[in-house]
């Protein structure tokens, strides 16, 4: 079992500089859901993502020898540029956290500068790009003091372990095209503690496919995925759902090694529907998606037998509909896209998304 707790990352403040990192990360939509959660963070079951490339984080951290001696955790938070109290408490207690990992964290005084690529209320998974950045800053700057971490794997697998800490989707942010997190005997070097990079098993296919984020609703979510996770301790499906989850992974990683875009879109569109179900099945139920979710998932699956052109959904813990399709058919879907999804949105709002390679230290 690894264990990155390490008290020797203990800094010598006389020869400390002041310092600067900054990582910017992206979001992932995952295609095998990760719902429910046990221990520190650990997944009730496997899950596989695609890495997105225009839903990111940029995250700038500044670091200096703390001078405040009263507080535990001395960090200034800004996002969009503005001070952010909310989310510097927040990002303070997640430190405190990680200080077992990170001791010199408490000899520093950190400036960390957020800014995220999409609104933040616009129902985009924020937390997976956010923590993805900040995680990946943690470690570089470990790397710049200690001369730690020069392997790429061991960083990013270091990297991996702190994302899941802040939220847990985060973890499979780290790699290019695509990360399976959760131990399983279908993916080789799988982990709960991590994802893995798994773009070089799928098909090339999948390398430049397309997501295009449909806002459906900007609003805040009615129940936060730290509530539904623990709802699904008393969901009545919770165990036969862990089950279907490792059938779907098994069969999901074999279709998108093949490329068969025809069992892909299956398996996506019934995991993205059973998520929904779990919340409609937990108590007290609930319900994220909006009468426009539907309606588009209608005209998605009636383009779809109309044309026999391979074009999918899937969904977050909310009311955005993820439209999943190969490069090669854009001409061909776009204009459906534009004349039939686009004004069922909020404000017209459409994130044009699509698989990319991962974070990139700037
Ligand atoms: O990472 P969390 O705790 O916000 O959970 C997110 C879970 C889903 O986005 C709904 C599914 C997933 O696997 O990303």
């Amino acid at each position: 079992m690894i264990d990155y707790k390490n008290p020797k990352l203990i800094l010598d403040s006389s020869s400390t500089k002041d310092g600067k990192i900054s990582w910017k990360s992206p979001s992932n939509i995952a295609l095998v859901k990760y719902w429910g959660k046990h221990g520190v963070q650990l997944p009730r079951n496997p899950s596989i993502s695609l890495t997105l490339d225009e839903a990111y984080t940029e995250t700038h951290l500044e670091y200096s020898t703390q001078k405040n001696k009263n507080v535990d955790i001395d960090l200034d938070f800004y996002f969009e540029g503005q001070p952010n109290e909310p989310f510097a408490e927040k990002i303070r207690k997640f430190l405190l956290r990680i200080t077992d990992i990170f001791p010199f964290i408490k000899q520093l005084k950190f400036t960390i500068k957020s800014h995220n690529s999409f609104p933040h209320s616009s129902g985009i998974a924020s937390s997976a790009s956010s923590m993805s950045a900040l995680a990946l800053c943690l470690c570089s700057l470990e790397s710049n003091i200690f001369g730690t971490l020069k392997d790429d794997t061991e960083f990013r697998n270091k990297a991996s372990y702190i994302s899941r800490l802040g939220s847990g989707s985060a973890c499979r942010s780290i790699y290019p095209h695509a990360s399976v997190w959760g131990q399983t005997s279908d993916a080789e070097n799988s982990s709960d503690l991590f994802g893995i990079a798994y773009g070089k098993n799928i098909h090339p296919i999948f390398h430049d496919f397309h997501d295009d984020i449909l806002i459906v609703n900007q609003g805040e979510k009615s129940v936060s995925s730290r509530a539904g996770h623990a709802l699904m301790e008393g969901n009545a499906y919770a165990t036969p759902r862990y089950n279907q989850a490792r059938q779907r992974l098994q069969r999901l990683l074999l279709a998108m090694e093949e490329g068969d875009l025809e069992v892909f879109g299956n398996i996506t569109e019934n995991e993205a529907l059973t998520l929904h179900a779990l919340m409609m099945t937990s108590n007290p139920s609930y319900i994220l998606m909006k009468p426009n979710s539907l309606e588009m998932i209608q005209r998605i699956r009636a383009f779809r037998q109309e044309t026999q052109q391979p074009i999918y959904f899937t969904l977050d813990a909310g009311p955005n509909i993820h439209l999943l399709y190969p490069h090669s058919i854009y001409e061909q879907v776009n204009p459906f896209i534009e004349e039939q999804l686009i004004p069922l949105c909020e404000n017209n709002k459409v994130i044009r998304d699509k698989v990319g390679l991962g974070p990139l230290q700037l």
